[in-house]
């Protein structure tokens, strides 16, 4: 893995002189300058060159983190600034493949990370034929090259040498569907893809969309055991929608400002194993039972909605996408060494007696660094209830993928 220390500023070539940089360092100089008028910006690559801004409310990132990014930018700004250059030749250091990059999430998924400034090589895989949307976008003018891989053949030269793995690959619901009755179908994609993954880039992050997320990463899990490669700290069930889901909608109820939002949704990614602690939420707010309970359903539910309105046309693809975006770039943070990087994600866990457990971690280089099992303690009584009924439900899912992979060998 090849992260500079200076990617997080990875946007265009050059980046001009401006306001922050010389906050940081006003005696002399420095390479790294900034658009006097925005600021540091994630996913800012829609312009080739310069300004990066930290306090959009379109911004991916919540204010605690962008906080620290911005930090981070003043860190590596700062340290630039002790070196004779007067001009930053910034470099994107990241590989991330996208497997499934045809379909609904994969589509927007895969622009999204165009735009990013940390990613140098963008690997799309199919089934389908990718060429079309891996053309598409090398067209833009940001770093990252695209390549296109169609078929099995093309996957494992897809994976090597990746930082990321980002899985959407699968069949979405239909109205009247649940998650589970995606398995049968996606349980196999899953373990066919981690087998690859599994041969080809076995250091890699692994970000698991493919639902139901609550069978697919224990799926995962398994299948890596049995190569020999797992790496719990590595592998990662995407929730993050439904923490983007949580902070919409409370934003929204309690009129507040949506950048300031944080709601911590534990348990797994289906119905009642999605929960929200609205208790937990930053900046506090108080909640009247009934919204308490609307709030939940509609968190849990969220999904269902967006499969009902579209009506037989899939599931949530565009709002995934931004919310897969979103980890990764948390992600990618975390590889480049930034030490303040926390979500919520499905990983094997030991804040419950439950194998997995979604809750928030804590992201560093080599993955996991904790678990932060803090956000369980003190739930409300609606809350430590809804911990009680999801723990039956995602035992039954987790040990449905177990018993999956363990069935069947994997190829040698
Ligand atoms: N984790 C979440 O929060 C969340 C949210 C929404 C959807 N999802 C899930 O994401 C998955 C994808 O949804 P979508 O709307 O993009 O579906 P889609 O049908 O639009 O796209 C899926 C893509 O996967 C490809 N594919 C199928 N089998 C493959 C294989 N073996 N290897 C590589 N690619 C393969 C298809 O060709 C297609 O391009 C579904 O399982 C859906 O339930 C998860």
């Amino acid at each position: 893995m090849a992260a500079t220390s200076a990617s997080a500023l990875s946007i265009g070539s050059t980046i001009s002189h401006g306001s922050i940089a010389n906050q940081v360092s006003q005696s002399k100089a420095v390479g790294v300058n900034f658009n006097s008028r925005t600021h540091l910006k994630s996913f800012a690559g829609l312009k080739a060159s310069a300004s990066v801004s930290c306090e959009s409310v379109s911004s991916f990132l919540g204010k605690e983190s962008t906080a620290v990014l911005r930090h981070s930018f003043a860190r590596k700004a700062h340290n630039l600034s002790q070196t004779s250059s007067n001009v930053l030749q910034v470099k994107a250091s990241f590989k991330v493949a996208i497997l499934g990059a045809a379909g609904g999430i994969g589509q927007p998924l895969a622009l999204l990370v165009k735009m990013s400034p940390l990613v140098s090589d963008l690997h799309l895989y199919d089934i389908a034929n990718v060429k079309g949307v891996a053309a598409d976008l090398s067209h833009c003018n940001t770093p990252s090259q695209v390549r296109d891989f169609t078929g099995s053949e093309e996957l494992a030269n897809c994976l090597k040498g990746v930082d990321v793995v980002v899985i959407p690959a699968g069949v979405p619901r239909k109205p009247g569907m649940t998650r589970d009755d995606l398995f049968n179908i996606n349980a196999g994609i899953v373990k066919t893809l981690i087998e690859a993954v599994a041969d080809n880039c076995p250091d890699a992050f692994i970000h698991i969309i493919s639902n139901p997320v609550n069978s697919t990463v224990p799926i995962a899990a398994e299948v890596l055991k049995q190569k020999g490669v797992y790496n719990p700290k590595k592998l990662f069930g995407v929730t993050t929608l439904d923490v983007v889901r949580a902070n919409t909608f409370v934003a929204q109820k309690k009129n507040l400002k949506l950048i300031d939002v944080d709601v911590p949704v534990i348990g797994g990614h289906a119905g009642i194993t999605i929960l929200p602690l609205l208790s937990k939420t930053k900046p506090s707010a108080t909640f009247t039972d009934q919204e308490v309970n609307d709030l939940t359903n509609r968190i849990q539910n969220g999904g269902t909605e967006v499969v009902e309105a579209k009506a037989g046309a899939g599931s949530a693809t565009l709002s995934m996408a931004y919310a897969a975006a979103r980890f990764l770039e948390s992600s990618l943070r975390a590889l480049d060494g930034d030490s303040d990087v926390y979500e919520c994600a499905f990983v094997q866990s030991e804040v419950t007696e439950l194998p997995f457990f979604a809750s928030r971690v804590k992201l560093g280089k080599k993955g996991v660094e904790a678990v932060i099992s803090s956000d369980l303690e003190g739930l409300t009584e609606y809350e430590a209830k809804g911990l009680e009924v999801l723990k039956v439900e995602l035992k039954g899912s987790i040990e449905k993928g177990v018993a999956f992979a363990q069935k069947q060998a994997v190829t040698a």
